[in-house]
């Protein structure tokens, strides 16, 4: 069984090239390393030692994409990861993150019709639901979005159900991921992002190593247990062997289908913080500071769906979480 994993040298998509590679997929990988680097490759091939093809691509291009699948021939899913992810970033270049979050599926679109490839796997994000009225989030609840990049999302998700209304034969995956924090146990691929981190854990990281002094917490007057924003952190592992799972069922099913991935918990900053530095015995010295602009009090899952469908469910714990991601950056030179 061949899968392509487009943006498969980043970090959702390395794990999950590690997971397909144990379970003897065959994958290919096409990345342009706009977020991540050609290391994370050998890195794969030593954690699982199994090879796999790579391809410099870039999945808005015509000429790359045709390339991968003329070479390959017969591509039996592609799982879709290639995109920006910055939410800052994309209301500064709204442009650039539609030009390459919406231009690469409508091209690998056209390709896999013209090769004949029927399955794709789609990662999308908990954005989509926007500001939630109430939680747990359930996969037909309403939609909408605060940001360009979450917009790219929900037009995705919309193109990519129209295009399965159109075709019969096409059978499609919309993954909804909440917030993948944690690394492989053998610490050699993570989540390390270039510059300043807006995320939580990889902030929380660079304190803990000392490369900022403390961590803004944006407000303590939420209304949540101890007034800081509460998110479904989901182990980035447990994320990957959900997308064994939605392949699996791509490949017996037709048509189109959205799932949450996430663990169903809620766990607030100062959870994160306080098991972080249990786990790891370490400082995460933290300041409370204003709320962040469009951060909203509680997002998380009900994952039940994905459970009762996939038979998927996340079994890694806070713990798991803070201690791999530890693990990956306190060897990171
Ligand atoms: P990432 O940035 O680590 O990985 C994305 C990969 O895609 C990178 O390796 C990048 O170089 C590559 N890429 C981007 N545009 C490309 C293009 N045009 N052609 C070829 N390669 C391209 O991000 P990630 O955290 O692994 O996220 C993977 C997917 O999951 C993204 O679509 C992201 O929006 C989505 N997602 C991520 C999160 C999260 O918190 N990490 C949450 C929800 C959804
Ligand atoms: C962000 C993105 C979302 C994306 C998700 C997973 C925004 C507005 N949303 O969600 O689109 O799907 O990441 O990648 O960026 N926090 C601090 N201090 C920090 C950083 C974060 O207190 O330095 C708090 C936030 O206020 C929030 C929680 O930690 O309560 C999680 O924040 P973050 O990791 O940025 O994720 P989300 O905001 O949930």
């Amino acid at each position: 069984m061949k899968v392509l994993l487009t943006g498969g040298a980043g970090y959702i998509g390395s794990h999950t090239a590690v997971e397909l590679l144990e379970n003897g997929y065959d994958v290919v990988i096409g990345d342009n390393f706009v977020n991540s680097k050609p290391e994370v490759l050998e890195k794969i091939k030593q954690i699982t030692g199994k090879n796999f093809k790579f391809y410099e691509a870039d999945f808005t291009k015509k000429e790359d994409v045709e390339n991968i699948f003329k070479t390959e021939g017969d591509i039996d899913v592609v799982v879709h990861f290639a995109g920006l992810k910055a939410v800052g970033e994309s209301c500064s270049i709204p442009v650039s993150y539609y030009r390459n979050n919406i231009d690469s599926t409508l091209t690998l679109l056209e390709m896999m019709k013209q090769y004949d490839c029927k399955n794709l796997v789609f990662s999308s994000s908990a954005t989509v639901y926007g500001v939630p009225k109430t939680v747990p989030l359930k996969e037909d609840m309403p939609t909408s979005c605060t940001n360009p990049y979450g917009w790219t999302k929900l037009m995705n998700e919309q193109i990519l159900t129209d295009v399965a209304k159109s075709n019969p034969d096409l059978s499609i995956v919309l993954l909804r991921y909440f917030n993948p924090i944690g690394a492989h146990a053998s610490g050699l691929i993570g989540e390390d992002p270039n510059g300043i981190p807006n995320n939580l854990m990889p902030y929380i990281t660079k304190v803990a190593k000392g490369v900022y002094p403390n961590l803004n917490v944006y407000g303590n007057d939420y209304p949540t247990k101890d007034g800081t924003g509460v998110r479904d952190y989901i182990h980035v592992v447990d994320l990957a062997k959900g997308h064994l799972k939605a392949i699996e069922y791509s490949l017996k099913h037709r048509g189109v289908e959205t799932f949450n991935l996430g663990t169903g918990n809620g766990y607030s900053v100062l959870d994160i913080v306080n098991t972080f530095t249990a786990v790891n015995h370490v400082n995460v010295p933290y300041q409370i500071v204003e709320r962040r602009p469009g951060d909203v009090a509680e997002c998380y899952a009900d994952a039940t769906k994905a459970n009762q469908i996939l038979h998927w469910k996340a079994e890694k714990n806070l713990e798991d979480m803070c201690k791999d991601s530890w693990n990956f950056v306190s060897h990171q030179s």
